[in-house]
């Protein structure tokens, strides 16, 4: 079992608020290296799924802590796409939802939940090394990691490229909403009270308003 501090196993934290950019950086990043990836946010989801499909209320802590703690999920690849499964059932798709990202980031401020899913996210962390992507990744699940970056962008620029990615995939979305629900959500990320959402103290922080996919990978690679 990998505890933070403990393992030789190399990792690079990559975190920030959802629209930075971090899913296409540390997903090319992992396949650059060859290394493992942890998409962190995608085990949220697959919580958030869980509880909305047993209708669990979301004032109902112990509750919701049980069904992180118990959750059956299965990451497959195939043909170099991640399919992910949620008691056998394929919600690739509804995992990207925005409905489900809203749930997501409601009962990622309870404590029970994020402690169900922390050994979880750890495991990961097997040779050669793990890119992690998340909100905590630098600050609390792995604190020792070699390299950490904070990514981050503006609230409108981060809105516009999710209205993109969700037009592209057939999501009736509407640009002023989304502006609204990414900041709402911003908010609840930064101030909740269990792994709020900020650069750890080590973190590269790097804006990414105005540079491209590929600029942005470069600046993380001469990081490494
Ligand atoms: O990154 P993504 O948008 O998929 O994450 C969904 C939600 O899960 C986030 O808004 C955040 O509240 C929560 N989350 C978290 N800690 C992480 C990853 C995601 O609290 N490490």
């Amino acid at each position: 079992m990998s505890t933070p501090g403990k393992s030789d196993v190399p990792v690079i934290a990559v975190d920030g608020p959802g629209g930075s950019g971090k899913g296409t950086i540390t997903t090319r990043l992992a396949e650059y290296l060859g290394w493992h990836f942890l998409d962190s946010g995608a085990l949220y989801r697959l919580a958030a799924l869980a509880v909305m499909k047993k209708q669990v209320p979301l004032d109902d802590e112990a509750a919701l802590g049980e069904v992180a703690a118990n959750l059956d999920i299965r990451f497959e690849t195939h043909g170099g796409a991640v399919k992910a499964l949620l008691e056998g059932e394929d919600v690739t798709e509804r995992l990207r939802f925005e409905d489900t990202g809203v749930v997501a980031s409601k009962i990622a401020a309870i404590p029970a939940v994020r402690a169900a899913l922390s050994e979880r996210q750890r495991r990961f962390r097997q040779p050669p090394g793990l890119v992690a992507d998340g909100r905590d990744m630098g600050t609390v699940i792995f604190p020792d990691a070699g390299l950490k970056i904070f990514l981050t962008a503006s609230a409108e620029i981060r809105a516009e490229r999710r209205y993109k990615q969700l037009k592209e995939k057939g999501e009736s979305v509407n640009l002023t909403r989304l502006f609204r629900e990414i900041k709402a959500r911003d908010l609840r990320d930064q101030s909740r009270s269990v792994a709020p959402l900020r650069p750890a103290e080590d973190a590269v922080i790097i804006d990414s308003t105005g540079l491209s996919i590929d600029e942005v990978f470069d600046k993380v690679v001469s990081l490494i």
